[in-house]
């Protein structure tokens, strides 16, 4: 059997070609310096049940020649993404992504919110256009992005960054800037070329139809080549949306803005987007003015069941 040497972080973008999928050694069977793969099972502790590998998503093809060894994604095929080690029932696995210290029981053994719980937190969130004249600390512009951090991402590559605008006057910025470039783009036939006017109008006059006036701005960023950069940065804002809620916040999907990132390059300049990165998307976040005392209706479920 071919031994592939470790490599550090995640290289899943090698050549497939180059290698074959290997069974997990052992460790006395990786001794001279040679690793097989990022993880290495303690066979002292491991009792075979084979749940790691049946939940690793970088198994392919026949399980394991030898009952008593699970088969885990080689090294190249690696995602990083630490089910093994947490699904692992005796701790019988050390893995390169994982060291000591980083991986965590569950807390408060497992329980999570009641189906009733999140759908409370799902019907009461709104999309706020009403702020608090309060800004929204620092830690806890952090708590919400710690949410955004657990998002899944294809091929975990966690390839959403952030840009946290609280500077009032750059979100100004931001806002004006945004008006100023959807005024120009609205060419006849477009039919929001009317609204366009009517936002330039409330900025001229001291209002703030983009950003609603929010003290905080979240904007989401990702090298635009990354694998679905776009899905991953909406999915990890979407939790971030759902952590602020959980904190007392309010958040508006800022449109206006993702839509003049898409094509100017002025307003990812002013956020200060690096070179190769996208907008992918933006969050108005602060304190809601009002309370929202009653949910609605959504249309009802329009579901193919095959
Ligand atoms: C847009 C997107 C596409 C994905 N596609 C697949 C897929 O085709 N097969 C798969 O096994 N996992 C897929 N995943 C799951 C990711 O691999 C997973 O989120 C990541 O490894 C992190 O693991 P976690 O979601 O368990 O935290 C996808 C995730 C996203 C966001
Ligand atoms: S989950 Fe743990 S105990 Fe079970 S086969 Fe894998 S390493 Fe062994
Ligand atoms: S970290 Fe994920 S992909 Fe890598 S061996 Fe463990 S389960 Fe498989």
């Amino acid at each position: 059997m071919a031994l592939v040497r470790g490599a550090q972080g995640n290289n899943r973008g090698g050549a497939a070609e180059d290698h074959q999928f290997l069974d997990i050694l052992p460790p006395a069977d990786c001794q001279g310096g040679e690793a097989v793969s990022k993880a290495v099972i303690n066979p002292s502790l491991c009792t075979s049940c084979n749940i790691c590998a049946e939940v690793c998503p970088g198994t392919f093809g026949e399980p394991s020649s030898d009952p008593g060894i699970p088969k885990l994604a080689p090294d190249f095929m690696c995602l990083d993404c630490g089910h093994c080690v947490a699904v692992c029932p005796t701790g019988a696995i050390a893995h390169r992504a994982f060291p000591a210290g980083t991986i965590r029981p569950v807390e408060d053994g497992g329980r999570v919110p009641t189906y009733e719980e999140v759908m409370s937190l799902l019907r009461t969130r709104r999309s706020v256009r009403v702020f608090r004249d309060r800004a929204v600390e620092k830690d806890v512009i952090l708590k919400v992005l710690e949410g955004a951090r657990f998002a899944p991402s294809a091929t975990n590559t966690q390839s959403t960054e952030y840009v946290v605008v609280t500077d009032r006057g750059l979100l100004r910025q931001v806002a004006e800037l945004t008006s100023a470039i959807l005024s120009g783009s609205g060419g006849a036939g477009d039919p929001y070329a009317f609204v366009y006017g009517l936002i330039a109008e409330d900025m001229e006059k001291g209002r703030d139809p983009i950003l609603r006036g929010a003290p905080a701005l979240i904007v989401a960023h990702a090298f635009s080549r990354a694998n679905y950069a776009g899905v991953n940065a909406s999915v990890a804002l979407q939790n971030a949306v759902l952590a602020a809620s959980s904190l007392g916040l309010g958040t508006l999907w800022a449109g206006y803005v993702m839509s003049v990132c898409r094509r100017d390059e002025r307003v990812p300049a002013l956020l200060s987007i690096p070179d190769g990165h996208q907008v992918y998307g933006a969050l108005a976040l602060g304190y809601p003015k009002y309370e929202y005392r009653h949910w609605v209706e959504r249309r009802p479920l329009r579901v193919t069941w095959l």
